[in-house]
């Protein structure tokens, strides 16, 4: 048992369960076509966003990375009456891509694309004072995971959802003398929320078209 059943079992649960729209799969066909890397979280997780946001009724979502727009899409239908989104992206070519594909599944009302560093974008979102954020997903440069948790604790209130994707990279998070920046990023975010009395947090490891990874789940709790 490997990829090729994990792909299959994705596929399968994909139509009978989770039912994608016709404007997610073309955002993933705009994406491809535009040459953007095929990195989008896998339909199960998208979907598992989606439900979170209407379980605890958001009105206001953050995504740190947003790419093709498909995990953006997946959340803000979530979103309650009147809700916005907020998603932050470097990448200029990226953010077209995203804009078009929000455009084209009827959300452009709820979400708001900010192009540019990350970091920066999110002292500017703290800088205006707004309500804070119910859902945060944190899915951009990994070394910057444990500035970005910081900064989504700042945003966000008692009940708040924080989840950050792509902690376990097949497996290569418990290897603490790992070069790779991306594995430390993720190291150094572990060791914030376990030092961090104000969430109470899990990892879930999971296996889809992406391959072996997971996320890691965090409720503000104080
Ligand atoms: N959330 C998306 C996938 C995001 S892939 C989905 O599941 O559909 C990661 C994205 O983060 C890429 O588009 C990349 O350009 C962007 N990114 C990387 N570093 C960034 C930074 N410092 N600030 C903002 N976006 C960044
Ligand atoms: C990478 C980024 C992601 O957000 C992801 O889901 C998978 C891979 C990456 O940068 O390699
Ligand atoms: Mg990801």
């Amino acid at each position: 048992m490997g990829q090729e059943t994990w792909t299959a079992v994705e596929e399968y649960v994909k139509d009978c369960v989770i039912m994608p729209d016709d404007a997610l799969d073309q955002s993933l066909a705009k994406s491809a076509e535009a040459g953007l890397p095929e990195i989008q979280v896998p339909p199960g997780l998208g979907k598992m966003l989606q439900l979170l946001a209407r379980s605890m009724g958001a009105k206001r979502i953050l995504e740190v990375g947003t790419l093709g727009g498909y995990s953006a899409i997946w959340m803000a239908r979530g979103l309650a009456e009147g809700g916005k989104l907020i998603t932050l992206e470097r990448d200029p070519h990226h953010a077209k891509v995203a804009s078009d594909n929000i455009t084209h599944a009827g959300l452009s009302d709820r979400v708001e694309l900010i192009e540019g560093p990350a970091l920066e974008s999110l002292e500017q979102i703290a800088a205006k004072n707004d309500d804070p954020f119910d859902l945060v997903f944190i899915d951009a440069d990994k070394p910057s995971n444990p500035d970005y948790f910081a900064w989504a604790l700042k945003l966000t209130h008692v009940g708040s959802i924080i989840i950050v994707d792509n902690v376990v990279r097949d497996g290569e998070v418990i290897d603490a003398n790992s070069k790779d920046e991306s594995v430390q990023g993720v190291r150094r975010l572990n060791e914030l929320i376990a030092a961090e009395p104000r969430v109470s947090a899990t990892t879930i490891q999971t296996v889809s078209s992406k391959g072996y990874d997971g996320f890691t789940m965090a409720l503000v709790v104080a």
